[in-house]
């Protein structure tokens, strides 16, 4: 299948199977950890959780699995590819399990819960399989691994969003990070396996959110993202306080605006918002704040209102177009990136079209596209056939994909010329004479480094020219 993917921060492909290394907090055990993550960002997330729990319990990490003692990959179900590529690299720790009988291999996330125990059977080297709500109990499942057995634990919960544990940035610039505000999903839209393997909606305590975007700007960072399936959903009710009958809500706009008043220094970016819930109040306080980013990944998935409705996304095409105007309307310099599948179920030539006329009409900063894949036990696969073949659904792709690319190199050439606002993130990958940042709306800029400023430093630059997905220019004062 061909996915172009830009590689913004939330579904950075160049990251899929990153591997972590890092020294232990609790009493040493000398074991080693190798874990390895794919899928969304909020995986990454987790499995920065996950090495927290297990340094805590005196494991140290490596970056290489040959070296490991427990080789942990915390899997994704998105699309079917997705899981292909786990079950691959499976394979690959065999000869490290063949040389090591006492080498534990365990399965994480997305992937496991949705096969639950049929894991062991499938995959004979797999000891322990972990769903995302059951990390907690990671230390006990390995003890059981220890003494002889296999272990399962795919426990979904109503409450568990980890608020409590401090994730051990890994591999990090020193200067993003990301900060889970919710787990679950209480959509359902019809294509998407996420509401099964992640289970229902909760919001985190936002006074842990804070917190966490306090302690990371003390030590350094300058930006966060705050993640979630539907972040626009958020919403946590403060415990009862003295004299008051009932605790106060508070809502994702109030949660932006408690994060942005950490510091105008720490930049504030979020994902995933859904057309459906993204409010004008979201919009307001975006726009009240500086170092709220201004930048949406607003998920379109069809342009045509029938396929939104098979998808059960509960928008329709002219509802998708008022947000995209409120946000022109509230926020004009906004960048707005989305996610597209073509070929979904009886999805027509004609509904087809629509998806790439709602393209023009919004002209996307960016955008992920995929071709349907249908996922077992989902809505669509119980109700509706995946009737549509698979070489219509690539070359619909392939326009789609096309036409991105044009609206792409657009909005680039639209700041040739202009000065955009950037936060130094590091050298680029190319050259260490050049560093690499993003301006507000989340495009990347490369620039020749001026000894004057360090990463994590706010710069303005000049965008010369530009390349298929990044801005070239030079600091100017
Ligand atoms: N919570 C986000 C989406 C998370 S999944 C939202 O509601 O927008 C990321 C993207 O993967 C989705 O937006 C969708 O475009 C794509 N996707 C999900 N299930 C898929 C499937 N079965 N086949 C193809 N693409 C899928
Ligand atoms: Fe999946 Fe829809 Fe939930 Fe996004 S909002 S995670 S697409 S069910
Ligand atoms: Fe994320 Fe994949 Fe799970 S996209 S929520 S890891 S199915």
């Amino acid at each position: 299948m061909i996915e172009l993917q830009h590689t913004t921060k939330t579904h950075d492909e160049s990251r899929q199977g990153e591997a972590l290394d890092m020294l232990p907090t609790g009493k040493s055990t000398g074991r080693k950890l190798y874990i390895e993550s794919y899928g969304c960002q909020m995986n990454f997330s987790d499995s920065e959780i996950v090495a927290s729990i297990l340094l805590d319990n005196g494991f140290e990490t490596t970056k290489d699995y040959k070296e490991a003692d427990v080789v942990f990959i915390n899997t994704c179900s998105i699309r079917e590819n997705a899981e292909q590529r786990v079950r691959n690299r499976l394979k690959e720790f065999e000869s490290a399990k063949a040389k090591n009988p006492g080498l534990v291999v365990g399965v994480l996330g997305c992937m496991a819960e949705r096969l639950k125990s049929k894991f062991l059977e499938e995959e004979k080297l797999v000891d322990v399989v972990v769903g995302p709500d059951a990390y907690r109990d990671l230390p006990n499942l390995i003890d059981k691994v220890d003494d002889g057995n296999k272990a399962v634990n795919v426990l979904l919960s109503r409450e568990e969003t980890y608020a409590d544990i401090s994730p051990v940035r890994l591999n990090s610039n020193g200067i993003s990070a990301f900060i889970s505000i919710m787990r679950g999903c209480d959509n359902m839209c019809s294509f998407c396996v996420v509401p099964f393997t992640r289970g229902r909606e909760r919001s985190r305590d936002c006074h842990s959110i804070v917190k966490e975007a306090q302690d990371l700007f003390n030590s350094g960072y300058r930006e966060v993202t705050l993640l979630g399936q539907n972040v626009d959903s958020y919403k946590y009710t403060k415990p009862v306080a003295e004299g008051e009958t009932e605790g106060q809500m508070v809502n994702f706009a109030q949660l932006l605006a408690m994060v942005a008043e950490v510091s105008p220094e720490l930049r504030v970016r979020f994902s995933t918002s859904h057309p459906k819930d993204i409010t004008d109040e979201v919009l307001y306080t975006m726009s009240r704040y500086e170092n709220i980013c201004k930048y949406i990944h607003l998920p379109v998935q069809s342009g045509s209102s029938r396929v939104l409705e098979l998808m059960n996304r509960t928008y329709d095409r002219e509802w998708y177009m008022d947000r995209v105007n409120a946000i022109r309307r509230i926020i004009p310099t906004c960048g707005i990136s989305t996610d597209v599948i073509t070929g979904f179920c009886t999805e027509t030539e004609e509904e087809h079209q629509e998806t790439l006329s709602m393209m023009d009409y919004v002209k996307y900063d960016f955008a992920y596209m995929f071709a349907y894949s249908e996922r077992p036990g989902t809505l669509a696969a119980k109700r509706y056939e995946d009737d549509v073949l698979e070489e219509v659904k690539k070359r619909r792709l392939t326009e789609v994909v096309n036409k991105q690319q044009e609206h792409s190199l657009y909005r680039l050439q639209s700041f040739v010329g202009n000065v955009q606002k950037v936060l130094i993130e590091g050298f680029s990958k190319r050259s260490d004479h050049d560093y690499c940042g993003r301006n507000d709306q989340n495009t990347m800029v490369v620039f020749p480094v001026d000894k004057r400023f360090k990463p994590g430093e706010y710069v303005h630059v000049l965008a010369e020219r530009c390349t298929s997905a990044t801005l070239i220019g030079k600091i100017v004062d």
